[in-house]
């Protein structure tokens, strides 16, 4: 049976790190790229640290304005589909690939295979969200993460199809974090243990918003510990157009760097004294490091690491955010919310039996 799998970002990427090698001892996987991210840093480095086997497809698409980024690849997908005729389409997550993808098999009566179905942050006004709720309306088989996840179909009616497998991102986690520890050490980044605070920023909800980002760069300037900042091409434009290089170059204690590949990011997680992220799976990724992490947002589709007191939201509007970054605790003993590890078998046996 032949499986097309379309992605195009570097979280995507990190996914099919942990899913590829499992369906390809059962399926001919034609793997898609859609280029949504191009640079080295942002998806080749994946390719090569993760042993992702090379696509069958590089369509190229790069950076746009959302409709002509999904319209573009909507184009070029077609075509690819029409040709190879695959049996499934495999999509993960939210991006604007993962809806390119969506769109095209409905379009062509192909089933859709959906990883990291059913999670919303409940706020339409996030591309993200709306890419999985209709992505998430229009997939044969859903994989959910978490019962949560399982829940939020229900109230929109979706209850065929969905299976509940556990997050692919801990598959990820547990297979590489050996790895990454065998690589690097903290002097390869000149830091101590527990004494830096690892930071990334890229939604456009605070990169696009000078308001935000300004007092984002400002709390970071004013906390004593380090931040060490992996800058997301997004948010190095966006600093620059906002003329926020100075808050960046007058402080003593934020080191920007460019972005890092996923072994360093483990890493540096696990030593880190804290957390700051507007990301998803980072978020994820502090709880499975045991780090504390404050998220720079109003809501969070991972309302697991909220309740359990590993995570919080806060705004980065809200007063006193350089207190809150640097008084961030630890949660409550970890027991295993996501899974344990083994989603990518499940996803697989669970795809043969729906299709073989
Ligand atoms: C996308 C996803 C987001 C995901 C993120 C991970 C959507 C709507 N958003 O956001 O959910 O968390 O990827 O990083 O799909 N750029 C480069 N080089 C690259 C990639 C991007 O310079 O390799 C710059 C471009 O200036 C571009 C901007 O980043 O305009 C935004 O890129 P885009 O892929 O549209 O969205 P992300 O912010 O990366």
């Amino acid at each position: 049976m032949k499986i097309m799998t379309i992605a195009g970002t570097r979280p995507q990427l990190v996914k099919i790190g942990a899913v590829s090698r499992i369906l390809r001892e059962s399926f001919n996987e034609i793997l898609v790229n859609t280029g949504q991210h191009y640079d080295y840093k942002m998806a080749g480095v994946f390719f090569d640290e993760l042993k992702i086997p090379k696509p069958d497809y590089d369509l190229g698409v790069g950076s746009d304005s959302h409709g002509r980024q999904t319209g573009r690849m909507m184009i070029a997908l077609e075509e690819v589909v029409e040709k190879e005729k695959p049996s499934a389409i495999l999509v993960y997550g939210d991006t604007n690939s993962t809806l390119a993808g969506a769109i095209v098999a409905a379009k062509l009566h192909i089933p859709i295979i959906h990883i990291e179905a059913g999670l919303r942050s409940y706020n339409k006004k996030m591309p993200e969200e709306l890419n999985r709720i209709l992505t998430d309306h229009i997939s044969t088989l859903l994989f959910t993460p978490t019962e949560n996840a399982g829940d939020n179909l229900k109230r929109e009616g979706i209850e065929e199809g969905v299976h509940q497998v556990g997050d692919v991102m801990y598959d990820a986690v547990k297979f590489n974090i050996g790895l990454a520890e065998e690589k690097y050490k903290l002097d390869d980044f000149a830091l101590e243990e527990k004494g830096y605070i690892l930071g990334t920023i890229h939604r456009a909800d605070n990169t696009d918003n000078p308001e935000r980002l300004r007092a984002i760069l400002e709390a970071f300037s004013e906390v004593k510990e380090i931040i060490y900042l992996p800058l997301h091409p997004r948010t190095k434009k966006m600093i620059e157009n906002s003329g926020f290089q100075s808050i960046v170059e007058q402080s003593e204690n934020i080191r920007i760097v460019e972005p890092i590949s996923y072994l360093e990011m483990l890493f540096l997680e696990k030593n880190a004294k804290a957390i700051v992220t507007d990301s998803g799976g980072v978020q994820k990724e502090a709880y499975f490091a045991k780090v504390p992490c404050l998220t720079l947002r109003d809501q969070t589709e991972w309302v697991e690491t909220i309740e359990t007191g590993w995570n919080q939201l806060v705004n980065p509007l809200e007063e006193n955010l350089s207190v809150k970054i640097s008084n961030l605790t630890v949660g409550e003993p970890i027991e295993n919310l996501y899974g344990d590890g083994q989603a990518a078998q499940k996803i697989t046996s669970i795809i043969q039996k729906q299709f073989i």
